[in-house]
Protein backbone atom coordinates (compact mmCIF):
# COMPACT_ATOMS: atom_id res chain seq x y z
CA UNK A 1 0.00 0.00 0.00
CA UNK A 2 1.39 3.21 -0.54
CA UNK A 3 2.28 5.95 2.01
CA UNK A 4 0.78 9.59 1.09
CA UNK A 5 4.12 11.28 2.75
CA UNK A 6 2.52 14.43 2.95
CA UNK A 7 0.36 13.32 5.21
CA UNK A 8 3.36 12.02 7.91
CA UNK A 9 4.11 13.94 10.81
CA UNK A 10 5.70 12.84 14.07
CA UNK A 11 3.48 10.89 16.17
CA UNK A 12 3.44 11.24 20.69
CA UNK A 13 3.67 8.94 23.21
CA UNK A 14 1.45 7.04 23.78
CA UNK A 15 0.30 6.54 20.21
CA UNK A 16 -0.04 2.70 19.72
CA UNK A 17 2.50 2.62 16.60
CA UNK A 18 5.13 3.59 18.73
CA UNK A 19 4.43 -0.02 20.54
CA UNK A 20 3.54 -2.11 16.86
CA UNK A 21 6.29 -4.53 15.66
CA UNK A 22 7.31 -3.59 12.61
CA UNK A 23 8.02 -5.00 9.46
CA UNK A 24 11.28 -5.61 7.24
CA UNK A 25 11.50 -3.57 3.76
CA UNK A 26 11.27 -6.12 0.74
CA UNK A 27 11.74 -3.47 -1.46
CA UNK A 28 13.39 0.04 -1.80
CA UNK A 29 11.04 1.59 -4.34
CA UNK A 30 9.98 4.88 -5.16
CA UNK A 31 7.53 5.09 -2.11
CA UNK A 32 10.03 4.03 0.62
CA UNK A 33 12.51 6.59 -1.04
CA UNK A 34 9.94 9.44 -0.77
CA UNK A 35 8.92 7.98 3.35
CA UNK A 36 12.74 8.22 4.24
CA UNK A 37 13.10 12.15 2.39
CA UNK A 38 10.42 13.15 4.15
CA UNK A 39 11.26 11.25 7.27
CA UNK A 40 14.67 13.77 7.24
CA UNK A 41 12.69 16.91 6.30
CA UNK A 42 10.42 16.37 9.85
CA UNK A 43 13.74 15.31 11.93
CA UNK A 44 15.28 18.86 10.73
CA UNK A 45 12.36 20.83 11.37
CA UNK A 46 11.98 19.10 14.45
CA UNK A 47 14.82 19.42 15.35
CA UNK A 48 16.46 16.15 15.75
CA UNK A 49 19.25 13.73 15.51
CA UNK A 50 17.57 10.69 14.90
CA UNK A 51 13.53 9.48 13.57
CA UNK A 52 12.32 5.92 13.10
CA UNK A 53 9.56 4.98 11.27
CA UNK A 54 7.24 4.05 14.11
CA UNK A 55 7.28 7.85 14.82
CA UNK A 56 5.34 8.71 12.24
CA UNK A 57 3.33 6.38 12.46
CA UNK A 58 4.91 3.40 9.86
CA UNK A 59 5.60 -0.17 11.49
CA UNK A 60 8.68 -0.28 9.17
CA UNK A 61 12.25 -1.26 9.73
CA UNK A 62 13.73 2.12 8.94
CA UNK A 63 15.26 5.05 10.83
CA UNK A 64 16.87 8.35 9.91
CA UNK A 65 20.39 10.36 11.11
CA UNK A 66 21.63 13.64 11.00
CA UNK A 67 24.35 14.66 13.71
CA UNK A 68 25.21 18.11 12.09
CA UNK A 69 21.71 19.21 10.61
CA UNK A 70 23.46 19.86 7.27
CA UNK A 71 21.70 17.92 4.35
CA UNK A 72 25.24 16.33 3.29
CA UNK A 73 25.17 14.46 6.44
CA UNK A 74 22.02 12.85 6.19
CA UNK A 75 21.80 8.91 7.13
CA UNK A 76 19.13 6.44 6.17
CA UNK A 77 19.42 3.11 7.94
CA UNK A 78 17.11 0.05 6.08
CA UNK A 79 16.39 -2.81 8.01
CA UNK A 80 19.25 -2.07 10.23
CA UNK A 81 21.28 -4.93 12.59
CA UNK A 82 23.07 -4.34 15.65
CA UNK A 83 25.88 -6.43 16.39
CA UNK A 84 29.20 -6.24 18.52
CA UNK A 85 27.88 -3.99 21.46
CA UNK A 86 31.12 -2.72 23.67
CA UNK A 87 31.36 -4.67 27.13
CA UNK A 88 31.76 -1.33 28.43
CA UNK A 89 28.72 1.28 28.54
CA UNK A 90 28.24 5.00 29.53
CA UNK A 91 25.63 7.27 30.25
CA UNK A 92 24.05 9.85 27.97
CA UNK A 93 21.18 12.50 28.64
CA UNK A 94 18.69 11.11 25.24
CA UNK A 95 15.65 13.22 24.27
CA UNK A 96 12.97 11.53 21.83
CA UNK A 97 10.68 13.49 19.59
CA UNK A 98 7.74 11.28 19.99
CA UNK A 99 8.06 12.64 23.90
CA UNK A 100 8.54 16.74 24.21
CA UNK A 101 10.17 17.83 27.16
CA UNK A 102 11.00 14.68 28.52
CA UNK A 103 15.32 13.80 29.08
CA UNK A 104 16.96 11.61 30.99
CA UNK A 105 20.44 9.77 31.69
CA UNK A 106 20.40 6.32 29.50
CA UNK A 107 22.79 3.52 30.36
CA UNK A 108 23.94 1.35 26.73
CA UNK A 109 27.24 0.35 24.97
CA UNK A 110 29.34 3.10 24.22
CA UNK A 111 30.06 1.62 21.18
CA UNK A 112 28.30 -1.07 18.31
CA UNK A 113 28.33 -1.76 14.71
CA UNK A 114 25.55 -1.38 12.48
CA UNK A 115 24.42 -3.37 9.09
CA UNK A 116 21.39 -1.69 7.06
CA UNK A 117 20.54 -0.91 3.27
CA UNK A 118 21.18 2.72 2.14
CA UNK A 119 18.60 4.35 -0.08
CA UNK A 120 19.83 2.35 -3.46
CA UNK A 121 19.75 -0.91 -2.06
CA UNK A 122 23.57 -1.29 -1.01
CA UNK A 123 24.69 -2.84 2.33
CA UNK A 124 26.79 -0.95 4.33
CA UNK A 125 28.52 -1.46 7.85
CA UNK A 126 29.25 1.16 10.41
CA UNK A 127 31.09 1.59 13.82
CA UNK A 128 30.78 3.94 16.29
CA UNK A 129 31.55 4.65 19.59
CA UNK A 130 30.41 8.25 19.61
CA UNK A 131 26.96 9.50 19.26
CA UNK A 132 26.05 7.83 16.46
CA UNK A 133 26.31 4.88 18.46
CA UNK A 134 24.04 6.18 20.50
CA UNK A 135 21.69 7.42 17.83
CA UNK A 136 21.50 3.73 16.31
CA UNK A 137 20.86 1.88 19.60
CA UNK A 138 18.18 4.29 20.74
CA UNK A 139 16.21 4.32 17.06
CA UNK A 140 16.89 0.54 16.91
CA UNK A 141 14.53 0.09 20.28
CA UNK A 142 11.84 2.48 18.07
CA UNK A 143 12.13 -0.97 15.15
CA UNK A 144 11.64 -2.92 17.93
CA UNK A 145 8.94 -1.69 19.86
CA UNK A 146 11.39 -0.60 22.97
CA UNK A 147 10.48 2.99 24.02
CA UNK A 148 13.53 4.94 25.65
CA UNK A 149 11.32 5.50 29.02
CA UNK A 150 11.68 1.87 29.05
CA UNK A 151 15.30 2.39 29.82
CA UNK A 152 14.66 5.13 32.64
CA UNK A 153 15.92 4.35 36.09
CA UNK A 154 13.76 4.41 39.09
CA UNK A 155 14.95 8.16 39.68
CA UNK A 156 13.78 9.28 36.03
CA UNK A 157 11.07 7.28 35.99
CA UNK A 158 9.63 8.98 39.51
CA UNK A 159 11.45 12.62 37.79
CA UNK A 160 9.31 12.68 34.25
CA UNK A 161 6.50 10.95 35.88
CA UNK A 162 4.09 13.94 35.60
CA UNK A 163 5.03 14.91 32.13
CA UNK A 164 4.62 11.69 30.92
CA UNK A 165 1.06 11.44 32.39
CA UNK A 166 0.58 14.94 30.64
CA UNK A 167 1.16 13.09 27.26
CA UNK A 168 -0.94 10.10 27.87
CA UNK A 169 -3.65 12.93 29.27
CA UNK A 170 -3.15 15.06 26.15
CA UNK A 171 -3.55 11.71 23.65
CA UNK A 172 -7.11 10.89 23.99
CA UNK A 173 -8.35 14.47 23.15
CO1 LIG B 1 13.01 8.22 20.02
Amino acid sequence: MLTNTDNLSIVLYPHPTLRKPTILIESIDDNIVQIAHKMLDIMRQAPGIGLAAPQVGLPLRMFVANTTGEIKDDLVYINPVLTNPTTDSVTFEEGCLSFPGIYAHIMRPTGITITALDLNGNEFTQSSNDILARIWQHETDHLNATLFIDRFTQTDKLANRRLLKTLEDNYSL
